[in-house]
């Protein structure tokens, strides 16, 4: 097993250039095989979550060619076949199989989807969605089989704004006779980013973006190329350890508009941030206020940022209140903050931090986001090497992570248990 050694105290200054995004790849990748012929993408995130994705199109009879940052895809000689075990366990995002697949087969077989288990993250809205379509969903050992002999259009309102479920049956009413309409949709620019290739093959959508999207199914996807949009939670990452280290920092290739939430927290706590076309410049300040965050559905503040918020702001002077209103207990970071000497108090969905000093320590990251706060706090500390084991969750959503931050002067290196 891999770790991240972090020496502190060293200011973050620099350029670092941002990949396509890990939310829009692993729907994106699974979206292309709706097509009949082949899907191009540019911008593609080297990241553990989207190589094991490959490894699931590939089982399943696709051609996959991954080269640099493009990848290519034929799904023409693509079979649905039940995959209820195996690699579709390793991620969240494996559920995108199941709108995918059964828009284009009529059928799909998929294991319950694993990936950051930070609390049970529910799939109801997607079943929901499939069976308003026409399908029948049965839960098996595990599994979950859908079939339809036609899908067919419908309204459908969905309970909670769930990224997931209005992705996923955007998939599947891609090729549903008739128009399918989506209320109370979630609006993330990956949701806009999914719209925009599915219109690029052929279907009809609008609305992407706003809490009402129409999707008109056609009865054949054609192939298509396209460009992965930035991924605003690694930039948003960059951003805070910027801030946390005092650093002057670059972040560039992205989409300033994603980040507006975290642009206008930074503010507020007396961060300079300058905006441009495609790049935001992070200039650190010897103080920061305490503020309050609340993670919510995009436009607001992401809860994939708050776990590395979390870490920025034990260097904030004075009490901050930052409360999950996504998910109600995303605080696996929290305890291994606190070995960093971080004063941190968690009631409800809400942890209370009191700014302070934090201290090199040996620190597990339990998922992802957990993993980005514990680098964000190991290049905080003033002195002293942070070990962060766990590190192959970061690597299911940092590109590059390790040569990213030694560009911009962190001392970061990558050792075994
Ligand atoms: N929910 C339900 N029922 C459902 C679906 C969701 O109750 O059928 C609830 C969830 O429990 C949660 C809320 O709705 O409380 C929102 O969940 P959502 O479905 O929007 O999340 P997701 O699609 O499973 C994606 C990202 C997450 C990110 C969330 C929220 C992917 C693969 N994952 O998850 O990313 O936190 O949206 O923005 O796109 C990460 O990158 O670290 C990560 C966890």
């Amino acid at each position: 097993m891999e770790k991240l050694l972090i020496r502190g105290g060293r200011p973050l200054r620099g350029t670092v250039a941002i990949s396509g995004a890990k939310n829009s790849a692993v729907a994106l990748l699974p979206a292309s095989i709706l097509a009949e012929s082949e899907v191009v993408l540019d911008n593609l995130p080297h990241l553990s979550d989207v190589a094991v994705y490959c490894e699931l199109l590939e089982e399943l009879g696709a051609s996959v060619q991954w080269t640099g940052d493009t990848i290519r895809i034929d799904p023409s000689a693509l079979r649905s076949k039940p995959m209820p075990n195996g690699k579709v366990k390793l991620l969240r995002a494996s559920y995108y199989l199941m709108g995918a697949l059964l828009g284009r087969f009529g059928e799909a077989t998929i294991g319950l989807p694993g990936g950051c288990n930070f609390e049970p993250r529910p799939i109801d809205q997607h079943i929901k969605g499939f069976e308003a379509l026409g399908a029948t969903v049965r839960n098996d050992h595990g599994s979950v089989h859908i079939s339809a002999k036609k899908l067919k259009g419908a309204k459908i309102y969905l309970d909670v704004a769930s990224v997931g479920a209005t992705i996923n049956i955007m998939l599947a009413a891609s090729r549903a006779e008739g128009a399918t309409i989506i209320e109370n949709a979630a609006k993330e620019p990956e949701i806009i980013d999914v719209a925009t290739l599915l219109n690029a093959m052929g279907v009809k959508i609008k609305g992407a973006g706003t809490e009402t999207i129409r999707i008109e199914g056609v009865e054949s996807l054609h192939g298509c190329r396209h460009s992965i949009i930035p991924d605003r939670i690694q930039a948003g990452t960059y951003m805070i350890a910027a801030a946390a280290t005092g650093g002057d920092v670059l972040i560039d290739n992205i989409i300033p508009k994603h980040l507006e939430a975290v642009t206008a927290k930074l503010r507020e706590m007396g961060v300079n941030v300058e905006e441009f076309d495609e790049s935001i410049r992070i200039v650190g300040a010897p103080e920061y206020s305490a503020v309050d965050v609340k993670a919510l559905a995009y436009p607001g503040f992401a809860t994939d940022l708050q776990s590395p918020m979390t870490s920025l702001l034990t260097q904030a002077k004075g009490v901050s209140l930052l409360s999950d209103y996504v998910y109600s207990n995303r605080f696996k970071h929290v305890p291994e903050l606190m070995r960093m000497g971080a004063n941190i108090r968690v009631e409800g969905r809400t942890a209370i931090i009191e700014g302070g000093r934090l201290n090199a320590a040996k620190v597990r990251a339990a998922d992802l986001r957990a993993g980005a706060s514990l680098v964000v706090a190991g290049l905080a500390v003033e002195d002293g090497v942070t070990e962060v084991s766990g590190v192959e969750f970061i690597d299911r959503g940092y590109d590059n992570l390790v040569d990213n931050l030694r560009l911009l002067g962190a001392e970061v290196w990558r050792d075994s248990d």
